[in-house]
Parts: C-alpha cells; sequence; structure tokens
C-alpha cells in the first residue's frame, strides 16, 4: 500500500471531500522535522463554517495512528502525517529491489505516441554545440517518454536541402578537391562554402550561377543530385561517428529535401483555406493580428522555404504516426519560427496540429581559449567530447585510481559529463561550458554521480555472498537512511514531472539529490565496518543494492552509462 494513498483514503472517509480533491491538496512539507505529508484543513473552512486550526485539531483527534502512519499533528491550519518509518523503509525498499529496473516505471503513456525530433544538424556544416544541445535535451526526452510506456520515435530534422547546396555545388565546382574533402568532409566543404561567401562578394554572377544550380537540384537533375548525396552521405558519416560515441540512435533520418516532394500540396491545402496573401511578390500567410511576422510559404521566385519544409513535415508525421505529440528541440532563436508554423497549421484547421510542442533551449557559451580548435575559429563537436574524456583520464591517473579498463571509464564519464551539464538547469537557462564544473569529481556533476553508484557497487562486492534479499528493514531506520529512501520512493515522480514539462533537468536533479543523500547514508550508517551487527548489514545492503539500481536508471534516462569502479 501507497503511504500517501493511504493517508488520502483516510482523509476522504473523514472529510467527506472527493478522493481527487484530497489528493490534489495533500503536499510535502517544507521541512521534513514537520511530517511527510501535510493536508491544509483551509477549503475546508467555507463548508464547516469552523476556523482551519479547529478543523485540524478536530480532524487529528479522530485519526488514530496504524500500521502506516505513526502521529498527527494539528499544527494552525494544518494536518501534519508522519510515516512509520520502519513500515516506510520495509515497504519502499522491498518494492523497488523486487521490481528492479522497473522501478519508477510507469504505463500512463500506452497506446499513446510521442515523436520526439532533435539534433537536426546541417550537413556540409559543423555539427555545432548548439546541436550537442538538442541531441542531449531530445535523447534524454527520448528516454523518459519510453520510461513511462509511450511509443517513442527519434526523429532527426537534417538540415540537407536549400539554397545553400547551390552554392555549395558551385563551389565544388570551382575549388571541390576530392582527396582533400574525403580527409575531412566538414572542414573542407566549410572551406569552400566560405570562400563562395568571399568571392560572391565581388563577382555576383557567383549568386546567379547557384541559384541556377539549386534549380538544377530541385528538378532532380542527375550531376548535381548525385553531387548533393555525396555530401550527404559523407556528413552522416561524420554525424554517426558523433551519435556512437554519445550513444544516440534515431528512427528516421528524413530531412528537409525528403519534403522537397510534398510541398505542392501544402500550398495547395493553404491557398484552398484562403489562406496565402500576397506581399512583395511572395505568398505568406498575415499574422499581425498576432502581432508577428507573417509566415512565408513561397518566395517571389516560387522557391518555398524552411517553414513550409516545416509544414510539409508535420503533416507527413500525422499521416504517418497519427502521433499524441510531436516535440521539437530547437534552439531558442527559433521560437518564433515554430510560433508561426503552428499558428498557420491551426489556421489550416488541422485539430491534430495540438500536439505539436516546441521545446527550446538556451545558448551555449564557450570561453574563449578553453576548447581546442583544431578546426580554426569553429569548435567541432568531436573535439570536445575526446578533449573531455582525455581530461578525464588524467584526472583519474592523478587521483592514482587503478581501474582495469581506463580508456572505457574516461569515455563513459568524459561524455557523460558533457551530457549532464546539458541537462542540469532549466533548458531555457544558457549554459557557460566550463571544464571545471562539468568534472568536478565533488561537484554536482556526472563524475560526482557516477562515483557514488561505483561505491556502492563496491560495497555490495565486498560483502560477497552475504544474503540479504530477507532482510529485517527496520532494522536500517535512522534519520538518514529514512531521507535516502523517500528520495527512492521519489524517483517516479521526478520522471513524471520531467515528462510534464519537457524538463529532463528534473531527472537529472533528483539523480544528485539521491547521490547527496546516498553519501550521506553509508557515511552515517557504516555498512562494511567491523563491528556492525549482522543483520544490520543486511538491511543496510539491502538499500545500498536499491538505490544504486535507481541511480543507473536515472542516469540511463539521462543518457549517461555508469561504471563499476573509477
Ligand atoms: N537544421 C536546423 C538548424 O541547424 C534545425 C532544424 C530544426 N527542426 C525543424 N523542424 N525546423 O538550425
Amino acid at each position: 500500500m501507497d503511504f500517501k494513498e493511504h493517508i488520502i483514503e483516510k482523509l476522504t472517509e473523514l472529510t467527506g471531500l472527493q478522493t481527487a480533491d484530497v489528493a490534489k491538496a495533500v503536499e510535502t512539507p517544507p521541512d521534513e522535522k514537520l511530517g511527510d505529508l501535510a493536508f491544509p484543513c483551509f477549503p475546508l473552512a467555507r463548508v464547516l463554517r469552523k476556523a482551519p486550526p479547529l478543523i485540524a485539531k478536530e480532524l487529528a483527534a479522530q485519526l488514530s495512528s496504524d500500521e502506516l502512519i505513526c502521529r498527527v499533528d494539528a499544527v494552525g491550519g494544518y494536518l501534519n502525517f508522519f510515516y512509520n518509518r520502519a513500515a516506510f523503509i520495509e515497504n519502499t525498499v522491498k518494492a523497488a529491489r523486487s521490481a528492479g529496473e522497473d522501478w519508477g516505471r510507469s504505463d500512463i503513456g500506452k497506446g499513446r505516441t510521442v515523436l520526439v525530433e532533435y539534433s537536426s544538424p546541417n550537413i556540409a556544416k559543423p555539427f555545432h554545440i548548439g546541436h550537442l544541445f538538442s541531441t542531449a535535451v531530445g535523447n534524454s526526452l527520448a528516454k523518459i517518454y519510453k520510461f513511462l510506456g509511450y511509443n517513442v520515435l527519434s526523429l532527426n530534422h537534417l538540415g540537407d536541402w536549400g539554397t545553400q547546396f547551390g552554392k555549395l555545388i558551385s563551389a565544388y565546382k570551382r575549388w571541390g578537391d576530392r582527396e582533400l574533402i574525403e580527409k575531412d568532409p566538414i572542414n573542407e566543404l566549410l572551406k569552400i562554402y566560405v570562400r563562395f561567401h568571399e568571392e560572391a562578394e565581388t563577382q555576383p554572377e557567383l549568386e546567379d550561377e547557384a541559384r541556377e544550380y539549386f534549380k538544377k537540384l530541385e528538378d532532380g537533375d542527375g550531376e548535381t543530385t548525385a553531387l548533393w548525396k555525396y555530401f550527404k552521405d559523407l556528413s552522416l558519416v561524420e554525424f554517426k561517428r558523433v551519435y556512437d560515441m554519445l550513444g544516440v540512435e534515431f528512427d528516421s533520418y528524413n530531412g528537409e529535401a525528403f519534403y522537397s516532394d510534398k510541398m505542392d500540396e501544402v500550398v495547395e491545402l493553404l491557398r484552398a483555406k484562403g489562406l496565402l496573401v500576397e506581399s512583395d511578390g511572395a505568398q505568406v500567410v498575415d499574422l499581425s493580428d498576432l502581432n508577428i511576422p507573417p509566415c512565408i510559404i513561397l518566395k517571389s521566385d516560387g522557391a518555398t522555404i524552411y517553414a513550409t519544409r516545416d509544414i510539409a513535415a508535420a503533416l507527413y508525421r500525422h499521416r504517418t504516426y497519427n502521433f499524441d505529440k510531436n516535440i521539437y528541440v530547437v534552439g531558442l532563436p527559433q521560437a518564433l519560427h515554430f510560433r508561426q508554423i503552428f499558428e498557420v497549421m491551426k489556421r489550416a484547421g488541422w485539430e491534430w496540429s495540438k500536439g505539436c510542442e516546441y521545446v527550446g533551449f538556451g545558448l551555449v557559451k564557450l570561453p574563449g581559449k578553453a576548447m581546442s580548435t583544431r578546426h580554426g575559429d569553429v569548435v567541432f563537436l568531436e573535439d570536445v567530447l575526446n578533449e573531455s574524456i582525455e581530461k578525464t583520464k588524467e584526472i583519474i591517473i592523478n587521483n592514482g585510481s587503478s581501474v582495469d579498463d581506463i580508456d572505457d571509464v574516461s569515455k563513459k564519464i568524459g561524455i557523460g559529463a558533457i551530457l549532464y551539464t546539458f541537462l542540469k538547469n532549466s533548458r531555457e537557462k544558457d549554459i557557460v561550458f566550463s571544464w571545471d564544473t562539468m568534472l568536478d569529481f565533488d561537484g554536482d556533476s556526472a563524475p560526482y554521480c557516477m562515483y557514488g553508484y561505483a561505491r556502492g557497487r563496491s560495497i555490495l562486492r565486498k560483502a560477497g555472498d552475504i544474503d540479504y534479499s530477507n532482510a529485517d528493514l527496520s532494522l536500517a531506520v535512522s534519520d538518514d537512511a529514512y531521507t535516502l529512501v523517500k528520495l527512492l520512493n521519489g524517483f517516479g515522480g521526478a520522471v513524471t514531472d520531467a515528462a510534464e514539462r519537457n524538463e529532463p533537468f528534473y531527472v537529472n536533479r533528483y539523480v544528485t539529490n539521491l547521490v547527496k543523500a546516498f553519501n550521506k547514508f553509508y557515511n552515517t550508517n557504516p555498512i562494511m565496518k567491523s563491528g556492525v551487527d549482522e543483520e544490520t548489514k543486511k538491511a543496510r545492503l539491502a538499500i545500498v543494492d536499491a538505490v544504486c539500481t535507481v541511480i543507473k536508471s536515472a542516469l540511463a534516462l539521462l543518457g549517461i552509462s555508469v561504471v563499476e569502479s573509477m
């Protein structure tokens, strides 16, 4: 029996209120000393025509302790419940251990489809740190929704279409060197693309040439299409290397190009709804009543643009997946773009477009020299990941630790440290990238959480074959054990909070607090030290075991892997 539910049931019986209303009213007291659950009597005052403190007092007198509740206090207008700690620890740890990796999971999403679109880099351009932010948040959200039973698909909306590809083809034809490109594709392609812009300043005819190439590409011309595909394939190899390092996988790589032949229909649908108006030769949807710029659907030269491709993509996704939610994890500079396209879809009368959600995130500030720039001015993500792994390795060596597979351990910690940084705060906050914070083994960081796990596992290893499966958990009661087990109990809640707000940081904060409480617990509740009574040892080991499983599950939801020792 869940303690909270038990109390809600009792209160419902006693007050005659609806269960749902009681459930909404109960809250966690700000200080654990005040109790484990509080019921504010203020809303009852109107119905009963009595002062809340009096109501609290009368209710307290009618509530007797039982096997789950040990005390009920009336304080001001509140009823404060204290759980029976031994029963709480016993129930929670047993339930968590028997659920194992399923602890915290639910099936609230059963039968519902969530699409999470994230990462979406642009081909022939560097995969930059903003795309990494999107990748970290999107990957975590996809895992969180899966954990809650949703049918989840991860989509990568590659930036692989648009007039810039006409420029790239023109640049390649003029200065492209296949050998150099194949050695370092993105860097070389970027170089010739930048050169195109430089030279076009004095030779405007280059722009016309580029426009022609893009037109050819749109018309499906063989040679230009082959070149475009060549650039795309080279870029994908690079991107996939990064995704492999991060352990990220996509169900679809349908990018902007995929929708290039699906846009006429969109234009026709919007026209038929009477939404298109002419503006300087372009076809736009006027949104001036919302005080935002119009959404451009067709440019004056008849070419479609980013927004049109996005609308076509949403329609395609609706038809293909019949989604309940279609989430876009894209940086805040594009917030307006999403507002515009969502509004256009709404005006088109597409009911399903209500399921489209924009999930924005802030900027990443890179402190100047701190990043290696093997590639000139641009910070390449792969370099950042490798640098993190290298730095981690140094720290491990300097700490004098002797792990078996230092390369694997450094990789997991180094990558975990980066992912953690992106998921540490509410996503709309800007991030300042700092190695010191990221790799601070004692601070709020991935290494800190991973160390907590490794520490727990080492305790369990030391315990060898001690059988704690039937431990008497009442022997483990202590303030620190209680705080820890309460956190253990809160895992599922943290995951649902994260999904509700599309904020993985709820899980991040949860696991960090869990590890903090765990550190405190094993410092004040010795486990494998001599002198600890055998039965108490077993009870504490059972807690360690349950906590390790949850640290691992929670970190996995952030995309972070654990290591057994570090
Ligand atoms: N490729 C874009 C960029 O790098 C992001 C794409 C975002 N997704 C979308 N459906 N528009 O800025």
